[in-house]
């Protein structure tokens, strides 16, 4: 069983910078972030479009590298292992829902779904995937091509991925964007009883609502993080992202 005050991601001083294409000076999105989570907390990260969510996420979660600043997850630092090794590590510990799904469109639903399984050469269990997908309300038939479903099918098949693969940090970008509030209620729930048993999650969202339901809400504006809200309400959320004209 896993330790649930186990610290599991340490983010320290994040500075992100990218280059552009109009001038010689790059442009810095992430001006100095530091945060903490545990295993089984559920943390939201909100805040206007814009302010740096997705860049925040990617660089927390192992995919792009801060420009200075550090990160570890599981005591691990992603950026210092080797191609291969950085591979194995997010295949077994990490899992990702994008915003943009991240889905191959010339395979079917079903094998989107248990491919990190099969990458890992772990057991795939049809079953399992059946019963999920039918928690999950999914409709559509797991063996039509993904760039045949709806976005919100589409969704639903990126979610079904990351919670077959049993990894111990999900990173989820706005999870719920494109799905209708019954599918979004059935979402966070099975993401909350994966916290239950150790998982830690992170989740960008513009659905206040639902980071209220969190343990823990950062506010970013501006590559700035913000507040954090420790069991947020919906009004101190709402507060906070009205305040404008810093
Ligand atoms: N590779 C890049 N090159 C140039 N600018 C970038 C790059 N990536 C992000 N940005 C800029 O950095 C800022 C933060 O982008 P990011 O995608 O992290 O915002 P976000 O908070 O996730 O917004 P949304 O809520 O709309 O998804 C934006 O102004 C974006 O245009
Ligand atoms: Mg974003």
């Amino acid at each position: 069983m896993n330790d649930m005050n186990e610290q599991v991601i340490d983010v320290n001083h994040i500075v992100k910078r990218v280059a552009t294409n109009g001038s010689q000076k790059p442009l810095e999105i992430l001006h100095g972030i530091s945060l903490q989570a545990n295993a089984g907390e559920f943390l939201s990260i909100v805040g206007p479009s814009g302010a740096g969510k997705s860049t925040l996420l990617s660089v927390m979660s192992g995919l792009s590298k801060p420009t200075s600043g550090e990160v570890h997850l599981l005591g691990t630092d992603p950026y210092q292992l080797r191609a291969s090794k950085a591979a194995e590590f997010r295949r077994n510990q990490v899992g990702f829902i994008f915003q943009n799904y991240n889905l191959i469109p010339a395979l079917p639903a079903f094998d989107n779904i248990v491919l990190p399984l099969r990458l890992a050469h772990k057991k795939v269990d049809p079953q399992k995937v059946e019963t999920l997908l039918k928690k999950l309300n999914f409709a559509a038939n797991p063996n039509n091509f993904v760039s045949s479903l709806s976005g919100g099918e589409q969704q639903k098949v990126a979610i079904a991925r990351v919670l077959v693969a049993n990894s111990r940090i999900i990173f989820a970008d706005e999870p719920t964007g494109a799905l209708d509030s019954v599918s979004r209620q059935i979402i966070f729930g099975l993401l909350r009883h994966l916290t239950k048993q150790g998982i830690c999650i992170v989740m960008v969202t513009h659905d206040i609502e639902m980071a209220a339901a969190t343990d823990k809400a950062i506010t970013l504006r501006d590559g700035r993080l913000e507040k954090v809200l420790n069991q947020p309400t919906a009004k101190a959320l709402f507060q906070v992202l009205n305040e404008e004209g810093r």
